[in-house]
């Protein structure tokens, strides 16, 4: 008896050693920062300084293959940092994960081809977009995540569509999105407080067709909205239903969180070849009461995919922006200020791992998140994620065994708080159950080997 007493003791203090270890692997005074990537098997919850892969939650029942086969193609969202919110772009809904169960605890049905998610705090919903005939669903937040409106229109004639959603506390008080179209030649507004559609604005007198990528600068107030297949982007005051500029360049836009930069990304392939024609980055500088100007035009070699943009490391003012790269193992660096002062602004990561770029298909962008120290961009192609400490805008290390990452984000948690929570003690219970499960399991083979 007295092995199985040993056993039963020694098992009851490793569970409590390796508990105790997990519970100080957190830093006690600060926050834990983990970076959720959305793979083609499963959902990866990486620590970045460690360079280690926590747990990862099975693509299997969540992830509905259609056609292409993409598990989660479109944009997720964190909701209070305590919900992440994404969509089965073939399963026609969206799943929640908690953050601090790490794993799925709601699943809700949407229209077909839910794609771009948007989080509205000061409504307390998220609406979900989906492609199929460009309509929209809301599901309220505040409490029991339900969904709440469906099939909002945001088209002339429904039907297919690609196309995003500006929708910010600062336009309009809050109280109306806008919505672009690829076919259609405008932009459609949304009534963000009833729900329902409310105007298309109409630009095709602007020889634009369809709309696409869009971006807001909370500077001049000003709406950067790409016309689909044009060679221009125009600058809009959409309160005023007012075209301000043609700019005379086409790209994906981007404004900085300060709106004091537009950055363009502009890239060209052959689809059947899948050779890069065209890379360039194009950035405005907007100041509140002076007409945008172009700052500067220039080539990256390798293909422009997409960009982040990150505070200087220990300065109080100024941004970099990080850009991925389509057909190259490195990130690029941009240093605003310095392209602003004349200064030579761009600099290379290296070795940070290939995306997946394969004829004619759209799932090749590679993205990249930040989040207080850390950069993450997944390799999709070497199954692998980089990490960039940006204190030293230098590769921190791979992550290996992250297969094919497609979109991702950062969650930072405080430490567990002191009082534990009920939660916390039914895991416990839990816990102790599950060790004398195993001792009893154990029991008749520790008897019978004495
Ligand atoms: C990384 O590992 C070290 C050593 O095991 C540990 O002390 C530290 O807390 C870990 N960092 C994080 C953020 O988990
Ligand atoms: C947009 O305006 C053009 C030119 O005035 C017009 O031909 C077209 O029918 C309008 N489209 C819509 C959907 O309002
Ligand atoms: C765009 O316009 C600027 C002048 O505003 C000119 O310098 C530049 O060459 C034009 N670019 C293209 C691609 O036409
Ligand atoms: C793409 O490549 C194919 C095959 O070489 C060629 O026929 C086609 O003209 C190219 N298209 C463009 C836009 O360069
Ligand atoms: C990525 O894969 C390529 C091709 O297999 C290899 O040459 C390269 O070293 C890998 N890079 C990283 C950072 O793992």
């Amino acid at each position: 008896m007295s092995s199985f007493l040993t056993l039963l003791i020694g098992f009851t203090c490793f569970a409590n050693v390796y508990c105790n270890v997990l519970r100080e692997a957190l830093p006690v005074d600060g926050t834990t920062t983990v970076f959720y990537v959305f793979g083609s098997e499963a959902i990866y919850i990486v620590e970045p300084e460690n360079k280690t892969v926590l747990s990862t939650i099975e693509a299997g029942d969540l992830c509905t293959p259609g056609r292409g086969s993409y598990c989660f193609f479109g944009t997720e969202i964190l909701v209070r940092n305590e919900l992440i919110f994404f969509g089965d772009y073939g399963g026609s809904r969206v799943h929640v994960i908690d953050v601090r169960k790490r794993k799925v605890v709601e699943t809700i049905a949407t229209e077909p081809r839910p794609y771009d998610l948007y989080y509205l705090p000061w409504l307390e919903e998220v609406w979900v977009h989906a492609w199929f005939q460009s309509t929209f669903d809301v599901i309220d937040v505040s409490g029991n995540l339900e969904k709440t409106h469906k099939a909002i229109k945001a088209h002339i004639t429904p039907g297919w569509t690609h196309g995003f959603m500006v929708a910010n506390k600062e336009i309009e008080d809050g109280k109306v999105g806008y919505v672009t179209h690829f076919r259609n030649p405008g932009l459609h507004q949304l009534d963000l407080t009833t729900k329902s559609y409310k105007d298309f604005h109409n630009i095709s007198d602007q020889g634009c067709h369809g709309t696409f990528y869009i971006a807001y600068s909370s500077l001049n107030k000003h709406t950067f909205v790409e016309c689909f297949r044009a060679d221009f982007i125009l600058e809009m005051d959409l309160t005023k239903e007012q075209v301000i500029r043609k700019w005379n360049f086409s790209g994906k836009p981007y404004a900085s969180p300060d709106g004091r930069f537009i950055v363009a990304l502009y890239i060209s392939i052959n689809r059947t070849t899948n050779q890069l024609l065209d890379s360039k980055i194009h950035v405005l500088r907007i100041s509140e009461n002076e007409p945008t100007s172009i700052l500067k035009t220039f080539d990256i070699p390798s293909g422009v995919s997409r960009l982040v943009f990150d505070k200087k490391a220990g300065q109080q003012s100024g941004y970099v922006v990080y850009i991925s790269l389509h057909f190259s193992d490195k990130i690029a660096i941009l240093d605003l200020d310095e392209l602003e002062s004349g200064r030579d602004a761009l600099r290379y990561i290296e070795g940070v791992g290939f995306v997946q770029t394969t004829p004619y298909s759209p799932a090749t962008a590679r993205p990249l998140f930040v989040s207080g120290r850390w950069l993450v961009s997944p390799a999709s192609a070497n199954d692998s994620v980089a990490i960039i400490d940006t204190s030293t805008q230098k590769l921190h290390g791979m992550v290996p065994g992250v297969v094919k990452g497609r979109g991702l984000l950062a969650v930072s948690l405080p430490p567990p708080s002191s009082p534990p929570s009920p939660t916390a003690g039914a895991e416990g219970k839990l816990r102790f159950n599950g060790i004398l499960t195993l001792v009893m399991l154990l029991a008749p083979i520790i008897l019978h080997g004495r």
